[in-house]
């Protein structure tokens, strides 16, 4: 697959940190227009209290609103099992269509069965407005976005790439973070591994933005890097790390790692695009399987 890599196009960044999740969520905006997309936005959850607030999203919609920029896209690079989207809330206050990969539908069918969702939970996509396929493109203003299909961390993932920055998502952390965590239903770390390789067969330079940072070693948080620093310096893939010792050390690590804080409450609520379900009588409610993660 060749992709259509523009360097010459830069893109104005604003990223919006989320203290309780580690989430990075992005407005970017085409230089050319005031036209602008968000990546992986989070909806705030005190999951003991079961009590849902907006705080993160307002301070998205405020700046979008307040910049006077019209959101053509609300783009989730996959479905996040640590924190829940806000894409639904965001779209109804500022329009612009919700996007993920394809692949959800293996997400949905997975999770589908996880929380013995009944019929009326479609595992076809249909609750988002638009499905990716690797090398797909959609315009933000005048400058045109792509995205490259990047499995392993989940079967769904995407890295979405506009002019010289590319949103990784959960594929790559800071160099001194390393890497995702590959062992989800659906997750592979050999396959993980070969969708890094694609995201740093990108030009040296392109501006790599990261989805999650928790601060290694006691340093502040950060979220951009470049290309040609992971390849150099990443703690779990770069100086031509192999296939091999990445799908041992991976696979170790992964074994010791604990579930997400909020794993229960974010996939039943991403796989349907932010949507939080319902029970027979229209209550929003989330339900908890035992032993089924
Ligand atoms: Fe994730």
């Amino acid at each position: 697959m060749t992709y259509p890599v523009d360097m010459n196009v830069k893109p104005v960044i604003s990223a919006h940190f989320d203290e309780a999740t580690n989430t990075i969520s992005y407005i970017v905006r085409d230089p050319s227009s005031t036209h602008c997309a968000i990546i992986d936005s989070v909806m705030d959850i005190d999951y003991a209290a079961g009590r849902i607030t907006y705080d993160h999203a307002d301070a998205l919609i405020e700046e979008i609103k307040t910049q006077g920029l019209t959101l053509d896209w609300i783009i989730e690079t996959h479905v996040h099992a640590d924190h829940l989207s806000a894409a639904p809330y965001i779209q109804e206050k500022l329009g612009g269509k919700i996007g993920v990969g394809e692949k959800i539908m293996v997400v949905q069918e997975t999770f589908g069965k996880v929380f013995n969702e009944g019929t009326e939970f479609q595992r076809d996509g249909s609750q988002f407005d638009a499905l990716f396929k690797d090398g797909d493109t959609y315009s933000v203003g005048n400058m045109q976005g792509f995205a490259m299909y990047t499995p392993g961390h989940t079967p769904a993932c995407m890295v979405h790439v506009l002019g010289n920055a590319a949103f990784a998502g959960d594929t790559l952390f800071m160099p001194d973070g390393g890497s995702a965590r590959a062992d989800f239903p659906g997750g592979d770390a050999g396959q993980l591994y070969d969708s890094i390789q694609k995201v740093l067969s990108l030009p040296d330079d392109m501006r790599l933005f990261m989805c999650h940072d928790y601060g290694p070693n006691g340093r502040a948080i950060e979220w951009e890097t470049t290309v040609a620093e992971q390849k150099a310096n990443n703690i779990h893939v770069g100086g031509g790390k192999t296939r091999e010792e990445f799908i041992k050390f991976r696979t170790e690590r992964d074994a010791q790692l604990d579930m997400p804080k909020l794993i229960i409450p974010s996939l039943q609520v991403n796989m349907r695009a932010g949507e939080i379900p319902t029970d027979q009588d229209g209550n929003p409610m989330l339900k908890v399987p035992i032993n089924g993660l």
